[in-house]
């Protein structure tokens, strides 16, 4: 008898994509909560700490597409000659879509499995807790904050951030006031899927980007491959509050779409300011909080993400050391035009002309 079942009914995918969508989405986010899935027949799960492999745990016995992922699973690390138990995916055909199963077969690691008030007890305590804050309404919204902006990941967030056409009004301006030259050295932070890069680019300019997603990273370097060729780029995966970038090394910095979703501002402003050459120009911007609850910004992202006043920008860069600070809320009409947005997206950014926040600032010169 299995110890556990679980079944996920997924409308509108058919089993093959449902198996292939299972296996990207084990393979991208598992690394990011210690673990990694190496997909194939000859595949495994193993513990991993950065890019240390700590321990395989489980190794694929059966791999049929679109019909079954089948792993000897070790049960646990008191006994090593333990022997495996059978952990199985398995997809089928609905009226609707697919349904996926999870089996674990006679899970019975060591002695307390084999009780009942403890088997309970760690569905209770061991299991649930991950299923409800899954399942809770802030869990949920965390979730879903993650997944399509503050760490974006997916088919959905690869196909949005592939082509942001919302940003490029944003993108424009940014654009026009960095007036990038072809010996500039330009930092990006939240570079998401690298289209802002792709379009500075084209100035000649080398540029530096980081994000913190490896969906994006992946994905900025995908849509900059003929500068990554030419050398003209590196984009790394990496925090803002920590860039993996020497000092002094760029002549201008930008972030845009990203600050809201900074926790140490300052820290990461620093940051910025540290890896700027004196004099080094930064441009940064962020939506206002007139647009929270708007199509721009809805929930459950807009709560999740930060909102700053004019004036409590202009500190926060202060206080991370820049000069020349000035913030403004530039109208982006004319900026969506420009992008050729279709007219209700126009209309949109008329009817907001204060939805913008620009900070411009400077590294002092020596
Ligand atoms: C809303 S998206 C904007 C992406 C891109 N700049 C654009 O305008 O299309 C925000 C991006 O910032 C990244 N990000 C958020 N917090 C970050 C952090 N602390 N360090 C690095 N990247 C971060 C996210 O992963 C995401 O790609």
């Amino acid at each position: 008898m299995p110890t556990l079942r679980l079944e996920l009914f997924v409308p509108g995918v058919g089993p093959e994509p449902a198996f292939d969508l299972l296996v990207s989405e084990l393979e991208t986010t598992l690394p990011l909560n210690g673990y990694r899935f190496e997909p194939g027949p000859n595949g495994r799960m193993l513990e991993v700490s950065g890019e240390r492999i700590e321990r395989e745990f489980a190794r694929v016995s059966a791999w049929e597409r679109g019909q079954r992922i089948a792993f000897a699973w070790r049960p646990s690390d008191a006994d090593p000659a333990e022997s495996s138990v059978q952990v199985e995916y398995r997809f089928e055909a609905t009226d609707s879509g697919t349904k996926i199963t999870l089996e674990y077969g006679a899970w019975r690691p060591s002695t307390p499995m084999e009780d009942g008030p403890e088997r309970i007890g760690w569905f209770a305590s061991g299991l649930l807790p991950s299923l409800i804050r899954a399942t809770s309404p802030a869990g949920f919204g965390d979730w879903w904050t993650n997944r399509v902006a503050r760490r974006p990941t997916g088919p959905a967030a690869r196909k949005t951030y592939a082509d942001p056409i919302y940003h490029r009004p944003n993108f424009l301006l940014l654009l026009e006031r960095l007036q990038l030259a072809p010996d500039d050295r330009l930092l990006e932070v939240g570079c998401g899927g690298g289209a802002f890069l792709h379009d500075a680019l084209e100035s000649g300019c080398r540029a530096w980007a980081i994000d913190h997603s490896p969906d994006m990273v992946q994905l900025a370097r995908e849509q900059n491959r003929e500068a990554l060729e030419q050398e003209r780029v590196v984009i790394l995966e990496g925090d803002a509050h920590r860039l993996p970038f020497t000092s002094e090394s760029c002549s201008c910095a930008v972030t845009t779409g990203s600050f809201s979703f900074w926790d140490r501002p300052v820290e990461a402003l620093s940051e910025i300011r540290r890896v700027l050459e004196p004099g080094g120009r930064f441009l940064l911007f962020t939506g206002t909080k007139e647009l929270r609850g708007t199509p721009a910004a809805p929930e459950p992202v807009a709560s999740r993400a930060h909102w700053y006043e004019d004036a409590e920008l202009a500190a926060m860069a202060r206080a991370a050391g820049f000069v020349d600070i000035r913030v403004d809320r530039p109208p982006l009409g004319q900026y969506a035009r420009q992008a050729g947005l279709p007219p209700d997206a126009v209309a949109f950014f008329d009817a907001w002309p204060q939805g913008g926040q620009v900070l411009m600032a400077r590294r002092a010169r020596n």
